[in-house]
């Protein structure tokens, strides 16, 4: 690590092409005795290494906007191994998942069903969607990444689900080939993950009988992980929460996993570049990495363990742990115990593998961080840190 940061520079992320290829097989696994296929959440980490390595495992995509499709077909993903989910698709976005055929179209509502409709048949085709279903469901998680709930945005009710089913059934320009539902992340009780496939399974039941032909049961994504250190969600539990009544459908299932496959694969670096120690105050380690590389910490009161790549012997102490940003909420740990910190050491921030530098900004026009993948004793950089000429290049 020493090595890659000094030809690096930090903040920098690194990910371990190894731990992602661990945590595909330990999905794969739990759910070996089924039909089933992943489609990769790309929103979780979309940098193209990460994508072809997926795709070199065997997963499909999951994109939700134009940019993400444009990711997957550029790292290889053919548009039948594509899911196109997304609240608010726009027309282009929708016209071109159409004009490309993917694999399936997740419908958030009537109104955009009759939009593919009326796309698919001005172009003389039938578009493959599936009905993204909002069951209700508690998932247990923090409410800002909640989504299985009367109340959020995503979906359309179970109970107005199949007679738009039904309705979709008549339409010359859609193939309904699924269903779809997801209902959070960072879920780590897998009840509510049972409850989904159950609600669906019912459904795909009801429209059977309704003359439906399905294919597919997809339940999106949302499988946790330990960020304190703790096991991670299980695939085996998930895998048995939900399987029991997806078999009795015996529609193929998807799985739409991002966190999972990508967050303990993933490190923040960044180094220590200022220190405070006043009576009456917090101790503070201040870091050239923050809200502008990592922003769970301030957007979801998330926890990450941070460490230090080479601890100095003496007393520990308690310490803020900070970036350099104008805001107060700029705070990456709270009370975090130390040795004696001293500027220039390093600090590592683990399980940053997801929604981490897809979620970064230009703020306080700080240019977006390096990445690096790292593959048994080989690294290499897979995306360059931002120059100011990039930085400034879309302004007059
Ligand atoms: N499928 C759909 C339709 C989704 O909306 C999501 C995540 C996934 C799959 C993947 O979920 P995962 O397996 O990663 O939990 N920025 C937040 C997480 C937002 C997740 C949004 N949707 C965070 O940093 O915690």
């Amino acid at each position: 690590m020493a090595d890659i940061v000094r030809a690096c520079g930090t903040p920098l992320y690194i990910y371990s092409a190894g731990l992602v290829r661990e945590a595909h097989a330990s999905l794969e696994q739990a759910f070996a005795g089924y039909p089933h296929g992943i489609h990769y959440a790309l929103k979780a980490n979309s940098n193209l290494a990460v994508l072809r390595l997926l795709r070199e495992l065997g997963t499909g995509a999951d994109a939700n906007s134009g940019g993400e499709i444009e990711a997957a077909l550029r790292a290889g993903f053919e548009p039948s191994q594509i899911v196109f989910t997304g609240v608010g698709k726009t027309r282009e976005e929708l016209d071109h998942a159409v004009a490309i055929g993917v694999k399936a179209i997740n419908i958030e509502s009537d109104g955009e069903a009759d939009r593919i409709d009326a796309l698919a048949r001005a172009r003389g085709v039938k578009a493959r969607v599936a009905l993204r279903v909002n069951p209700d469901i508690d998932a247990n998680t923090h409410a800002h990444i909640s989504t299985g709930q009367r109340f959020n945005k995503f979906g359309v009710p179970i109970e107005a689900a199949a007679p738009l089913l039904r309705r979709l059934a008549g339409k010359a320009g859609l193939h309904v080939v699924g269903l779809h539902v997801h209902l959070g992340s960072q879920i780590l009780d897998v009840e509510p993950l049972g409850g989904a496939a159950r609600a669906l399974a019912g459904l795909a039941r009801s429209t059977r009988d309704a003359g439906l032909q399905l294919e597919h049961i997809d339940l999106g994504g949302g499988l946790g992980i330990g960020y304190d250190g703790s096991p991670h969600g299980s695939p085996a539990e998930y895998a048995a929460a939900v399987l029991p009544a997806i078999r009795a459908t015996g529609l193929h299932l998807l799985l739409e996993p991002g966190r999972f496959l990508v967050a303990p694969a993933g490190i923040l670096v960044g180094r220590v570049a200022d220190t405070k120690a006043y009576p009456g105050c917090p101790r503070f380690v201040i870091l050239d990495t923050g809200m502008t590389e990592l922003i769970r910490p301030m957007l979801y009161d998330a926890y990450h363990r941070i460490v230090a790549v080479t601890p100095r012997p003496g007393d520990t102490h308690e310490y803020e742990v900070v970036g350099p940003l104008c805001e107060t909420s700029d705070t990456l740990g709270h009370k975090r115990e130390f040795g004696p910190i001293e500027v220039d050491d390093l600090l590592v921030v683990l399980d940053a593998g997801a929604y981490g530098l897809v979620m970064a900004s230009n703020y306080n026009r700080r240019r977006m961080p390096a990445e690096v993948l790292v593959d048994g004793g080989a690294w290499r950089v897979v995306r360059k840190r931002q120059s100011y000429a990039d930085l400034f290049r879309n302004e007059e």
